[in-house]
């Protein structure tokens, strides 16, 4: 017990950029923005991680993002929210598929794309100060509607241009967006939203903000978070080797926080002293996701039946020894029937 507290001190110290270094560690090198300096039409969030950290050739794309969700069965659907990984693609890509491929576009108008703040970039919940969300397949437009509801509510603060463009959170899952809406390509709309670091409290004010738009069959929510960050760069290196090496003490914390999101229990996932590493980058989004849902469940006399279920879990590599680094990556999705 004493060492689990020590690992939770030393997780909390470096808190911040936990994600941000994640995603280059699959990578020799560094982290790199391909910003454009031709595009001046500042209504516009470019990408910034097209060519890097995914293919920016759409015909590339398209394929790869096929046959990923080709691979992926029908397991959980129809989704009304998925969680997803936002790392780059050859990390996490096929496991991001088994989230998609739940999806049924068939009646899905809007999808909100809730996404951690990197560096505390936003404070509360965020909103983008762009109208369209550029991607190699088709460009995103945001839902002026929904926005100017949300921002009503004086709970969201507006977000530049250039914290937009820094963060990865929310473009790491426009690719897999515009694939799996391809058929209804204009027709829909996102809002996408970051969430930086909030208490219960705050998780569950935001939770019956959303809990209308999730009872709403047209809604889709995309919940953008990576799992498990080990190694000495995220300041996590505890093991307990009573659950064999470390990359199957990973899983064991992986599979503990996957159950407790599938019991739907904002408290006891915040609470769990053994997640007290906290080093799951989403995990703010995810306990709005559980707020919204536990708000419906007693708003509708437990009329719907929401379940969430995990269906992949991957780690970009197997940790053996001190000097590894690890992100794991867990895929589920929610239904209502
Ligand atoms: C990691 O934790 C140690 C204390 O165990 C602290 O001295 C160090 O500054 C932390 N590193 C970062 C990057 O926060
Ligand atoms: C939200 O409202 C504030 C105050 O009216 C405004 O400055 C801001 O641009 C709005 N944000 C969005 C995303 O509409
Ligand atoms: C939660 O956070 C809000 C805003 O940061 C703060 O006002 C409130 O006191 C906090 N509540 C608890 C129980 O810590
Ligand atoms: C880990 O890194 C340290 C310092 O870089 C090195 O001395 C040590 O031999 C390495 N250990 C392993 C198991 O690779």
């Amino acid at each position: 017990m004493r060492r689990i507290w020590q690992a939770f001190i030393v997780a909390c110290v470096i808190y911040v950029s936990i994600c941000d270094a994640a995603q280059t560690s699959g990578k020799k090198g560094k982290r790199k923005l391909n910003l454009p300096d031709t595009n001046t039409d500042m209504s516009a969030r470019r990408t910034t991680r097209a060519g890097t950290w995914y293919a920016d050739n759409a015909p590339i794309l398209n394929q790869q993002l096929q046959t990923w969700l080709d691979q992926a069965p029908v397991l959980h659907s129809p989704a009304r929210a998925i969680i997803a990984p936002h790392a780059g693609y050859r990390a996490c890509g096929a496991c991001s598929a088994f989230a998609y491929r739940q999806i049924d576009p068939t009646n899905v108008k809007r999808l909100f794309i809730l996404a951690p703040s990197h560096r505390g970039r936003v404070s509360g919940c965020g909103l983008s100060s762009c109208s369209t969300y550029k991607n190699p397949l088709y460009d995103l437009t945001i839902d002026k509607q929904v926005y100017e509801h949300l921002n009503a509510t004086g709970s969201f603060e507006t977000f530049s241009r250039s914290i937009d463009e820094k963060e990865h959170s929310i473009e790491m899952q426009l690719p897999y967006i515009a694939k799996v809406m391809e058929k209804y390509e204009g027709s829909f709309t996102i809002v996408p939203v970051l969430v930086g670091r909030l208490n219960l409290t705050r998780q569950q004010e935001y939770g019956e903000i959303f809990a209308p738009y999730l009872a709403n069959p047209e809604n889709l929510f995309v919940i953008s978070s990576d799992f498990w960050h080990w190694g000495k760069k995220f300041n996590y290196t505890y093991h307990d080797p009573a659950y064999g090496e470390i990359y199957q003490f990973i899983e064991h914390l992986d599979r503990m926080a996957m159950d407790l999101i599938e019991n739907l229990d904002p408290v006891g996932f915040a609470n769990e002293p053994e997640l007290r590493g906290k080093t799951i980058c989403g995990r703010n989004a995810i306990g709005i996701l559980l707020y919204a849902v536990n708000t419906l469940r007693r708003n509708t006399a437990n009329e719907l039946k929401p379940t969430l279920r995990f269906l992949n879990y991957a780690q970009n590599r197997r940790c053996t020894s001190m000097n590894d680094t690890c992100v794991s990556y867990a895929c589920g999705a929610l239904t209502m029937q």
